[in-house]
């Protein structure tokens, strides 16, 4: 049976993470936020922590703080999340700088580990910051961008990756989700093809990290990163998180080897020696106060669990389809679930104006060059009531 807006109330009542939207701050004048891939809404919890980490900790402590408790945040908070968001043990994730700086240090790293080889293969339809970085890097170290060219819905698949793969392949760059059409790569399968090549990966995880069950021990991923302030509700700007493989770990170099990466940090040696630890991948001081917030954000999504979060999402996705189907609306993303991270994509000839004009009608979606509209549907906070609102007004101005 087609759900229609008459649905949204039912759906909302039977959802049992319908509780979780209290938990953070709703702004009365919006019809709908439908931007949480972009950036997530801001947990109460996470105000009251930070305040109180501004007045008793940093106004408290002041530099004692570094030594009772700070200095192990980042470590300490990348353990919380890997075991909570990637399937990660314990030692191998980290908490620092953005997603761009972490991925810049990771391509040196990752290069290293085939230095016989000399190509970098990416996506053509992959995040801006990914395509750029791999270009800098690759024109730094001598090496070759192999550029994939897939489909947009399709994707990277099994076939378009193996075909670009050969003797020459160092590095494969891959996001999980694509951020425009929201479509989920196949992130087991794609890391044992790369590996049947001889190659490592990375992974960026951005549109994945706490709306997507992961696994990167399980499948042997080499190395990830991703944000925190889309799915994990850290805020703007908060730190992202970087993955080394504990295997990777004991040669694992990179370019921005500053003090924080130094085997013992406080001791201000005369002569560099890397930490042994996942510490090694740290540069400098890293934002307290960014750190505090991004733990905050992913003990939410413990208490609500990963495969909760997944099925909301779906559930989500499934409806919004629905009603931009009825609408006749034009989507761009996979119309299997199991396909699909958790944003569904609506291509529009007058994207820009029909965006600005949802704006002005309280409903926020996200504009992507150059004809589509992204509906980003968060599970902890995004209600079905919001989504059939949402698209009612998406409907209306869009002139369908
Ligand atoms: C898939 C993806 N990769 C990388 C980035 C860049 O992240 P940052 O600006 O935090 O470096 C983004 C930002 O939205 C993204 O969506």
């Amino acid at each position: 049976m087609t759900q229609t807006y008459d649905d949204a109330a039912g759906l909302d009542a039977a959802d049992p993470l319908r509780d979780f939207r209290a938990r953070f701050l709703l702004d009365a004048d919006l019809v709908a936020y439908l931007d949480g891939n972009s950036l997530g809404r801001l947990p109460i919890a996470t105000a009251d922590r930070v305040d109180a980490f501004f007045r008793q900790e940093w106004g408290g402590r002041l530099i004692r703080g570094w030594e009772e408790a700070w200095v192990d945040l980042p470590v300490g908070v990348g353990d919380e999340l890997g075991a909570t968001l990637l399937g990660a043990a314990a030692g191998q994730t980290v908490i620092a700088d953005s997603t761009s700086v972490n991925l810049y240090k990771l391509l040196h790293t990752a290069t290293g580990v085939r230095p016989d080889r000399d190509e970098i293969v990416i996506d053509a339809t992959n995040f801006p910051t990914d395509r750029y970085l791999v270009e800098s890097v690759a024109a730094v170290k001598g090496l070759t961008v192999v550029w994939l060219e897939p489909d947009v819905v399709d994707n990277v698949t099994r076939d378009v990756l193996a075909a670009a793969l050969g003797e020459r392949t160092a590095v494969v760059v891959l996001s999980h989700v694509d951020y425009r059409s929201g479509t989920l790569l196949d992130l087991p399968a794609l890391t044992a093809c790369v590996h049947a090549a001889g190659a490592v990966v990375i992974w960026d995880l951005c549109h994945s990290a706490g709306v997507v069950p992961i696994s990167l021990d399980a499948h042997q991923v080499d190395f990830a990163v991703g944000c925190t302030y889309k799915y994990v509700n850290a805020g703007p700007g908060a730190p992202a998180f970087l993955y080394v493989a504990e295997r990777h770990l004991a040669t694992a170099t990179q370019p921005i080897a500053g003090w924080w990466s130094a085997a013992d940090l406080f001791a201000m040696a005369d002569t560099y020696e890397p930490s042994p630890t996942i510490r090694r991948m740290l540069s400098g001081t890293p934002s307290v106060p960014g750190v505090v917030a991004v733990q905050e954000g992913v003990r939410l999504i413990a208490e609500a669990g990963v495969e909760a979060i997944r099925t909301k999402s779906e559930a989500l996705t499934s409806y919004a389809l629905a009603l931009l189907d009825a609408a006749g609306l034009e989507v761009v993303t996979p119309r299997d679930a199991v396909r699909r991270g958790s944003h569904v994509t609506v291509r529009h000839p007058d994207a820009r104006q029909v965006t600005t004009r949802l704006v002005e009608h309280g409903v926020v979606p996200d504009f992507r060059e150059p004809d589509l509209i992204r509906l980003g549907l968060s599970p902890l906070t995004t209600s079905y009531t919001e989504v059939a609102a949402g698209i009612a007004v998406l409907a209306a101005c869009a002139g369908s």
